[in-house]
């Protein structure tokens, strides 16, 4: 089962699901004092405004941060009428909407918002990158 943690400051819970991580940083690069992922628990996000935290999440490019807000059920961002596919230099294609992914067992799984496809092959969690293309 896919691990989820889950990070509550004021009324914005920040969702982690490390299996989707890619290790792009943004997060970090974002908010520095809120995301270290050298320290235990590694979202810390005391000391943020909601809008902070939001805006950090919306730069994940993974899929791999979402946030819900208490008392409120809207999605994160709208769903684009096309699926939009970008190509990262010497890195995953990252694929914006909702898809479903049919493994060659036969398998068929969903995913939701973002998925990031593997382009390097040597992702430990093929199909999806893994972030291992940096040491490629
Ligand atoms: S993929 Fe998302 S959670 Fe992982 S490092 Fe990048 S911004 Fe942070
Ligand atoms: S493209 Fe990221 S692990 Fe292959």
């Amino acid at each position: 089962m896919d691990i989820i943690k889950k990070y509550t400051h004021n009324e914005v819970t920040v969702v982690w699901k490390p299996g989707l991580c890619i290790h792009s940083g943004n997060c970090v690069r974002t908010l520095p004092h809120v995301f270290k992922p050298k320290e235990k628990p590694w979202v810390q996000p005391e000391g943020s405004t909601s809008e902070q935290l939001i805006d950090a999440v919306k730069k994940c490019p993974s899929g791999a941060l979402t946030y819900t807000i208490e008392n409120k059920n809207e999605p994160m961002e709208e769903t684009p009428e096309k699926i939009k596919v970008n190509l990262i230099e010497n890195g995953p294609a990252i694929v914006v909407g909702t898809c479903e992914i049919t493994h060659p067992d036969g398998s068929v799984e969903t995913r939701e918002r973002r998925s990031s496809f593997c382009r390097c092959a040597k992702s430990a969690n093929f199909p999806f990158c893994d972030g291992s293309h940096k040491n490629v």
